[in-house]
């Protein structure tokens, strides 16, 4: 009888233990759709020192399809951890997420692109930390303008090329923000050209510039390049060079601003600068609130907005990246 209550008290001893080791080793997801984008790559890192300074662990896995999101979710489960920060490869896979971290027992957190559901309508319900994306849009067009209007461009000679991909609502709010910021400039609507990426990346938006640049009337001398990231505003400055184009008659300006430091390193294209949103906001908040709400049950606002943008050029990029910690 001893000897059995001597055994029990070991056993409740250890699963004491055991349960204090969980409690002390907390894991959260963040799992990305383009893991190959400084934007991305600027998340973790921050999610990372997150864990770092509050002691959790972040597991990082890399997203490009439905298949390997669900997957990933299976992976992180079964690693123990409690929920996860997520930037899905397609929105409309919002439901399929919800129903496999139910089924795992795991919380979610959006950022960046917010689910839909299968109708297409935001799933409000699932907190999500985003842009306010057509604010962010507006600044993007208006200090293009603002260029334009430096280098005394007539609109009469000047087009913009504006890089949609409406199946995002953060990138339909940001280029519909865009134009609303050229047009409040002068810029007239028939000068706009409007072309869908087929893919969110540089090898897409060279394709969809390229396809808007032979539509141009031959009386176009000037451009601006727009779209919703970096990477789009990239892509349709290289499709502006392949044109003949000079550097001086194209003004691109981009979002995120993690992803055109290698080309603000270079001197002088018609890439002239980015709205550098929040990285770190996106990448440690996100990851403080998800680790909060496991530790502790509070659960995130359902929508957090982020608006903090700096417009960087070649004049003040290692400043402004200096600030964040993202020039060393
Ligand atoms: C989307 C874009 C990224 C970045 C984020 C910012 O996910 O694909 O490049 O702009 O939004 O929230």
């Amino acid at each position: 009888m001893k000897k059995g209550i001597r055994v029990l008290a070991a056993a409740i001893a250890l699963s004491g233990f055991s349960a204090l080791a969980c409690a002390e080793e907390v894991k959260i997801g963040f799992l990305v759709k383009q893991a190959e984008e400084p934007w991305f790559q600027t998340e973790w890192a921050f999610a990372e020192k997150a864990g770092k300074d509050q002691g959790f662990t972040v597991i990082k896995i890399a997203v490009p399809d439905g298949e390997k999101t669900l997957s990933a979710i299976d992976t992180l489960a079964a690693n123990g951890a409690k929920g996860f920060v997520i930037c899905p490869p397609d929105v409309s896979l919002g439901p399929a997420i919800m129903a496999k971290a139910k089924l795992n027992n795991l919380k979610v957190l959006a950022v960046d692109d917010r689910f839909v559901d299968a109708k297409g309508k935001p799933m409000e319900d699932v907190p999500y930390v985003g842009l306010d994306a057509y604010k962010i849009g507006q600044k993007q067009g208006e200090a293009m303008a603002a260029q334009a209007k430096q280098r005394n461009w007539d609109w009469k000679d000047t087009y913009a090329v504006i890089n949609t991909f409406d199946e995002l609502e953060t990138g339909k709010k940001r280029t519909d923000g865009s134009v609303e910021g050229l047009k409040a400039a002068g810029l007239p609507a028939d000068h706009i050209l409007f072309s869908a990426q087929k893919t969110l990346d540089v090898p897409g938006s060279m394709d969809s510039t390229n396809s808007a640049l032979v539509k141009l009337p031959r009386g176009a001398k000037n451009l601006i390049i727009g779209g919703m990231n970096d990477s789009t505003v990239l892509g349709g400055v290289r499709a502006t060079e392949s044109a003949g184009f000079k550097a001086a008659n194209v003004i691109g300006v981009g979002i995120n601003g993690t992803d055109a430091i290698e080309e603000l390193k270079k001197s002088d294209t018609g890439f002239y600068g980015s709205m550098l949103l929040s990285p770190d906001a996106s990448g440690y908040k996100t990851a403080t609130a998800m680790f909060e709400w496991v530790t502790k049950g509070t659960e995130p606002a359902k929508f957090t907005a982020l608006d903090n943008v700096t417009l960087i050029t070649r004049a003040n990029f290692k400043a402004e990246l200096s600030k964040i910690g993202l020039w060393k």
